[in-house]
């Protein structure tokens, strides 16, 4: 089995844009991924990293493990979950709770993500969401015109970080026809003991398996897709990155990592992107038609950019 292809993003021959070469383009379109390394330098792995950590302190306070009595969790949960659509809150892990909703770590090892409009909200995390090197990554794997819909920074913690079982990211964010491309940003080394990513190259051209929208009574729901795709998981590869490492993936590809049960963490920054040129589901759970919510913004949208 071929391992899954890596590449590095270059200067085209005039040296004013970057771009992915014809090989890693080929590479993605056949097994639905690709690792760009060193896409990210150090100093900016950091300053997310730092940035992550004092959102952390800011929007702890105000979230349901801390905030509702166990008999409202649920309800408050899922609620707290949709008010992060077009803003940014805290997400625990679960073994970092007891059953009374209390931290039994603390608060700096119990945060599983931060989600979802970091790239849209946070200035530090604006300014490392956009930009031409982005903008040549998502065009060199057939997004030209990106519109970017969420942001993820997951900090898999050491000891307690879980499982996350293999899904298509199509699954979340749908659109016709579907275009939703993954950006998984190493801000440390990931590899097999600390949960790394894991994959299934080129089962992404079997379909997608279950769709996340929203039923006419307003819950949101997984439904399964008929006919219903079987993965090969002969298949899986790990795939192992130092820090500042890039994998791009299409919405339909099978992704998974197991639960980081060493010492030392695995910290992740996530993208999603889809096209402005497709139909967004109006039953994504992500919406921002509401009138106080901007727009998406695009890779190089210089408006958006440059606000905070
Ligand atoms: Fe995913």
């Amino acid at each position: 089995m071929k391992p899954v292809h890596r590449t590095h993003l270059r200067r085209s021959n005039n040296a004013l844009r970057w771009g992915l070469d014809t090989e890693a383009q080929a590479a993605y379109q056949q097994d639905g991924v690709l690792i760009v390394e060193d896409f990210l330098d150090a100093q900016a792995c950091a300053e997310l990293r730092a940035q992550a950590e004092r959102l952390v302190e800011v929007l702890a306070p105000q979230s349901p493990a801390t905030v509702f009595s166990t008999r409202d969790q649920r309800h408050a949960r899922d609620a707290y979950f949709e008010s992060t659509a077009a803003g940014m809150g805290v997400f625990f892990e679960e073994e970092a709770l007891d059953a009374q909703g209390q931290l039994k770590v603390p608060l700096s090892r119990a945060v599983n993500k931060l989600g979802h409009a970091m790239h849209d909200l946070d200035p530090v995390f604006q300014r490392h969401s956009h930009g031409p090197r982005w903008q040549a990554v998502a065009e060199g794997v057939g997004l030209a015109d990106p519109l970017l819909v969420q942001s993820m920074y997951i900090f898999k913690q050491p000891g307690i970080g879980g499982e996350v079982n293999c899904h298509q990211d199509a699954t979340f964010l749908s659109t016709q026809p579907q275009s939703v491309v993954g950006f998984w940003l190493a801000i440390e080394d990931a590899h097999q003991g600390n949960g790394c990513l894991g994959g299934l190259p080129g089962e992404h051209a079997k379909g997608l398996k279950e769709l996340f929208r929203r039923d006419p009574d307003g819950v949101l729901r997984l439904h399964p897709i008929h006919p219903r795709p079987e993965w090969d998981m002969q298949r899986l590869q790990w795939l192992a990155v130092p820090r500042g490492s890039l994998i791009v993936f299409h919405g339909l590809f099978p992704h998974l990592s197991l639960a980081n049960r060493l010492a030392q963490s695995r910290h992740a920054y996530t993208l999603h992107a889809v096209s402005a040129g497709t139909t967004y589901a109006k039953d994504n759970w992500i919406q921002r038609d509401g009138p106080q919510n901007a727009p998406f913004s695009g890779f190089i949208d210089l408006e958006s950019a440059t606000r905070g």
